[in-house]
């Protein structure tokens, strides 16, 4: 297909995986800049992880929530006038993607995002915008990973976000296509509302509660840890940036060892942070960093908050959450 003209700014954003750490911050910047957002997540929008990632963009009155799953509902209302479909909705995680979860991966990363493909492809949408993942790499040499570098995902989680991407890619690349595609490949996203499986917000409540930390290897793991501002601000460049079928790496440009974490960790909260050794995990990549001129090039973008800065605010929602709740910190 001919790279169409987008609008400079969309007027109205499809948004799955709506009540997650990634999608909740692109819906209230979405919202901040005008834009119509639907959101759509199988989760219940009041309870939980939920209610705390969309106490912002729920009392927006330009929100929608659509409480479904990708798999089962009728996709065709949600998709109705969307200018853009950001497809953040997925099952993370590369340590629980072995065994008995696999098929609900293979539900929610593969089978969900053929479904929405296909409902986007058929209502004509101009753009959909995909995270994809630094997992798709697998085990790389030194030194960053281009788009090109070869892919050999090392866990079945990246597998599944492999083939998601491969799949959109494959429709935007028919000659009859009239959806674009920009997968971008998020490397190790931190920040307010992370995930708590994740090592970033682990280490903060570790160190800030005295319990210690389990840490899988020797420490000498390296990851390229992105900002959810940063994340943010190219996932919405990646909704207008005139491309057909792309994938993009975004990550914050340094690559840092999990011993280097923990000791910005504990500069930065003036915590000591207590580990306990645990073996490597099966599917952990031993290195992740993203080479990221392609971003520059075709989103004019560059990551802009340091690990520093980031884990400092990080700790500072931390500790603004556990007070409002009154719960004690635990890691
Ligand atoms: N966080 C990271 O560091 C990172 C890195 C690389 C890629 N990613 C990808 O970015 C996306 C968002 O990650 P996140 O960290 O915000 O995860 P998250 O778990 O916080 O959010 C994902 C959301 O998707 C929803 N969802 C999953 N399957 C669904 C389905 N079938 N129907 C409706 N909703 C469904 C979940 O309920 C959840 O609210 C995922 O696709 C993930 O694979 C994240």
């Amino acid at each position: 297909m001919d790279s169409a003209p987008l609008p400079e700014a969309p007027r109205r954003a499809l948004v799955t995986g709506i009540a997650g750490f990634i999608a909740s911050h692109v819906s209230d910047s979405l919202l901040r800049q005008g834009t119509q957002v639907i959101g759509v997540d199988r989760r219940l929008p009041d309870r939980g992880i939920a209610a705390v990632n969309l106490r912002s963009s729920l009392r927006h009155p330009a929100f929608r929530y659509l409480h479904a799953d990708l798999l089962h509902h009728d996709l065709a209302p949600a998709v109705a006038g969307a200018d853009v479909v950001f497809h953040l909705a997925g099952l993370p995680g590369v340590r629980p993607s072995w065994g008995a979860a696999f098929p609900d991966y293979l539900d929610c990363n593969v089978l969900a995002t053929q479904r929405l493909m296909a409902e986007c492809e058929r209502q004509h949408v101009p753009r959909l915008v995909l995270a994809s993942s630094s997992s798709v790499y697998g085990q790389t040499g030194d030194g960053p990973c281009r788009e090109d570098t070869a892919t050999r995902p090392i866990s079945p989680y990246g597998i599944t976000k492999l083939a998601a991407e491969q799949l959109c890619l494959a429709y935007a690349r028919r000659h009859t296509a009239t959806t674009s595609v920009v997968a971008l490949r998020y490397f190790t996203v931190y920040g307010p509302r992370q995930r708590t499986d994740m090592l970033i917000g682990r280490a903060l409540r570790a160190g800030l509660s005295g319990v210690p930390l389990h840490i899988f290897g020797d420490g000498s793991n390296r990851r390229d840890f992105t900002y959810i501002d940063d994340v943010v601000t190219a996932t919405l460049a990646a909704a207008t940036a005139p491309a057909c079928a792309e994938v993009i790496n975004i990550g914050g440009g340094v690559g840092t060892s999990v011993k280097g974490l923990l000791e910005t960790v504990e500069r930065v909260a003036t915590v000591v942070v207590r580990t306990i050794a645990a073996p490597p995990q099966p599917g952990d990549m031993s290195t992740t960093q993203a080479d990221t001129r392609k971003a520059r090039r075709l989103l004019a973008w560059r990551p802009c908050v340091d690990l520093t800065t980031g884990v400092t605010r990080q700790m500072e929602w931390i500790k603004r959450s556990a007070g409002r709740s009154g719960k004690a910190l635990c890691s």
